[in-house]
C-alpha cells in the first residue's frame, strides 16, 4: 500500500470490491478511481462516475480507453448531487469521493459543502447492506474549509444504527494533509 491519501483509499478499496459488483465514483477527475473500480468490479459489474468539468470526462475516458476498461463504465457530466436518480436505493456496492480540485484543471472548480454533503447523504442510501464508501477529504488553500467542516459536522451525525463512520487523519504530517473517512453500511 502506497502511504499516502490515495494509497489508504485504493486499500480499503480494493478490500471490499468484487467481481459483479455495482460502483460508484462521485468525482472521476483523472479517472484513478474510476479505472481501479472498473478492474475490481470485472466484465460483469459496472462503474458509473461523475464529474462537472468535460475536461475530467475526457482525461477519465482517455485512461479507461488506454486500460481496455471503456465498456464497464457510464460516465455523467452531472454533479454528484444528483447521482440518486441515476441508481436505485440498496444496490450500490463502494462510492468513492475524491473531494478537492482536478490538477491541472480550471482552478476555480472544485467541490463545494452543500453539493457534496447532499452526494454523500444520497451516497448512503444508495449503498447495498455492507457497502462501503471512502472519502478523501482535501481541503485548505482557495478551496477553504467550509466543505471540510461541513463533512465532518454531517458525518458525525449519521445514524450510528445503520452506519459505521471511521474517520483518519496523518497525525504527524506537515501542512494540511488530506482526511480520510470510511463508511460501512450494516449488513
Ligand atoms: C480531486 S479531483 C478527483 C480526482 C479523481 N478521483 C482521480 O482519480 O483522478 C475532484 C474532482 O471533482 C470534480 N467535481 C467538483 N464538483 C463536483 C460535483 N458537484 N460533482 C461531481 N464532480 C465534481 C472536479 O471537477 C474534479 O475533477
Amino acid at each position: 500500500m502506497n502511504l499516502n491519501t490515495l494509497g489508504l483509499a485504493h486499500f480499503f478499496i480494493e478490500q471490499h470490491v468484487s467481481p459483479g459488483d455495482l460502483c460508484i465514483d462521485a468525482t472521476a477527475g483523472k479517472g484513478r478511481d474510476t479505472a481501479l473500480l472498473c478492474r475490481l468490479v470485472g466484465g460483469r459489474g459496472k462503474v458509473i462516475a461523475f464529474d462537472i468539468q468535460e475536461d475530467a470526462m475526457r482525461q477519465t475516458a482517455e485512461l479507461l480507453a488506454r486500460e481496455g476498461l471503456s465498456e464497464r463504465a457510464e460516465l455523467h457530466l452531472e454533479s454528484h448531487e444528483n447521482m440518486a436518480q441515476y441508481a436505485e436505493n440498496d444496490t450500490i456496492s463502494c462510492i468513492v469521493f475524491n473531494f478537492g480540485r482536478l490538477p491541472g484543471g480550471d482552478p476555480q472548480v472544485f467541490t463545494r459543502a452543500d453539493s457534496s454533503v447532499e452526494a454523500v447523504r444520497q451516497g448512503l442510501e444508495l449503498l447495498k447492506p455492507g457497502g462501503v464508501m471512502s472519502l478523501s477529504i482535501y481541503y485548505g488553500g482557495p478551496n477553504g474549509y467550509d466543505e471540510r467542516d461541513a463533512l465532518l459536522a454531517f458525518l458525525r451525525t449519521v445514524d450510528d444504527r445503520r452506519y459505521s463512520v471511521l474517520l483518519s487523519e496523518w497525525a504527524n504530517r506537515p501542512g494540511e494533509p488530506p482526511l480520510s473517512a470510511f463508511i460501512w453500511k450494516d449488513a
